[in-house]
């Protein structure tokens, strides 16, 4: 077989969103687009700010002299300082474009750090339920995974953390707001953990993936991790932000607290360059330079969380309602999710089993879907959970 025998695993192991997906295709040609609701992808539903098509437009008729060859693997000088000025401001740290690395995503920036502080069979400890492909990103440089469970309500367990330290584990892998749970995690919880660092006297990198940072409802606000806890790596992209996920646009920033970070610079500008990505796309480093305060309007997600988690908590399914990013993280009403999963596929509603997000018992529903289509969708949910009910009695 050409295919590795550790890619061929992978994939058979990371196959959910894959197969809701080749569901929905089947569906959607058995009966029409319209009787399809599809809860199982990420993908902004939005288009782009119109500044941030009109910066485009500028950056592509400006043809700045030599913007289209090679340049510093970290990338443009201008652009790092620009993104560097925004985190001081948001953090209150002195975040200096040294510290800064442009990168093909979030993605990218997770897989440029993990590349920079992993030796095979060092450990990277991940919170359960967890986005399906850190698994991979980790495995990618050698690493292994650990899974800890989050507590009841999603939030992360510092004593559970801490009993998973070992002398091999090099970062702990947080995600807020998160995919898939939809849990903003508050400075208390931060403050913790820090704590928990500290004393553990560890050199410990706190990677914090932060895709979904402005999406957050009810007027609130994402804590700054990077002003909570020391030794933090921020991923980040204008994926979600600016509902740019095709353009492979993001950000490394090492903390200016980060130990040993002048070490760890050369590093991850070594890594962005072997791992294949050489730098980030230029153009839309350009754009960024103009745009990267812009952001979606987040009202109309916040109002379908609204309408579907009420829908739902009304049918009688135990909801909690996510305080960000985009998605509900369901507890299915049967604990085999992905019979749930199954069951609500033949009404036409796509779902991701949280099997594939390390919790069984649950769904993750992505509100990257139209208003009118959820409404459409709410009998599906209904007549599911009726027959689920009347099976368990
Ligand atoms: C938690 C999380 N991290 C990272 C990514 C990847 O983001 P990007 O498209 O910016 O690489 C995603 C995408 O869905 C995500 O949900």
């Amino acid at each position: 077989m050409a295919v590795s025998k550790t890619i061929a695993k992978q994939i058979e192991n990371a196959s959910w969103i894959r197969r809701m997906f080749e569901e929905g295709v089947r569906l959607k040609r058995e009966r029409g687009a319209d009787a399809v609701f599809d809860f199982s992808l990420g993908n902004p539903d939005v288009e782009p700010p119109p500044a941030v098509l009109d910066a485009l437009r500028r950056v592509a008729d400006g043809n700045r002299p030599g913007s289209h060859g090679y340049m510093p693997n970290p990338g443009y000088p201008q652009v790092r300082e620009a993104v560097a000025a925004k985190l001081s401001k948001e953090t209150g740290l002195a975040f200096t474009a040294e510290d800064v690395f442009m990168t093909v995503g979030s993605a990218g920036a997770c897989n440029v750090i993990l590349k920079s502080i992993l030796d095979p069979g060092d450990e990277v400890i991940v919170l359960a339920p967890y986005f399906a492909e850190y698994q991979f990103y980790i495995s990618n440089h050698g690493g292994r995974m650990v899974p800890v469970e989050t507590d009841a309500t999603f939030l992360p367990d510092v004593e559970r953390i801490a009993a998973a330290i070992t002398p091999r584990t090099r970062a702990i892998l947080l995600n807020t707001p998160n995919n898939p749970t939809g849990r903003v995690y508050p400075q208390s919880v931060l403050r913790d953990l820090e704590e928990m660092l500290a004393r553990s006297g560890q050199p410990i990198t706190v990677i914090s993936d932060e895709p979904y940072k402005s999406f957050v409802y009810d007027g609130q606000r994402q804590p700054e991790v990077a002003s909570l806890i020391a030794n933090t790596a921020i991923c980040n992209s204008w994926s979600k932000s600016l509902a740019l996920p095709g353009e492979r646009i993001g950000y490394l920033a090492l903390s200016p607290r980060l130990r040993d970070a002048a070490h760890l610079r050369g590093a991850c500008a070594f890594s962005n360059r072997i791992l294949g990505f050489v730098n980030a796309p230029a153009i839309w480093q350009w754009v960024m330079l103009e745009a990267a305060d812009e952001s979606v309007d987040i009202a109309p997600y916040e109002n379908r969380r609204n309408v579907l988690c009420d829908a739902l908590a009304a049918i009688g399914y135990e909801v909690r309602r996510p305080e960000g990013a985009f998605y509900i993280f369901l507890k299915t009403p049967i604990p085999d999710d992905v019979a749930f999963a199954k069951r609500l596929a033949e009404e036409g509603v796509l779902a991701v089993p949280g099997t594939g997000f390390g919790r069984s018992g649950y769904i993750r529903l992505s509100l990257t879907i139209p208003l009118e289509q959820i409404q459409k969708s709410i009998s599906g949910f209904q007549r599911a959970f009726l027959s689920s009910a009347l099976k368990k009695f």
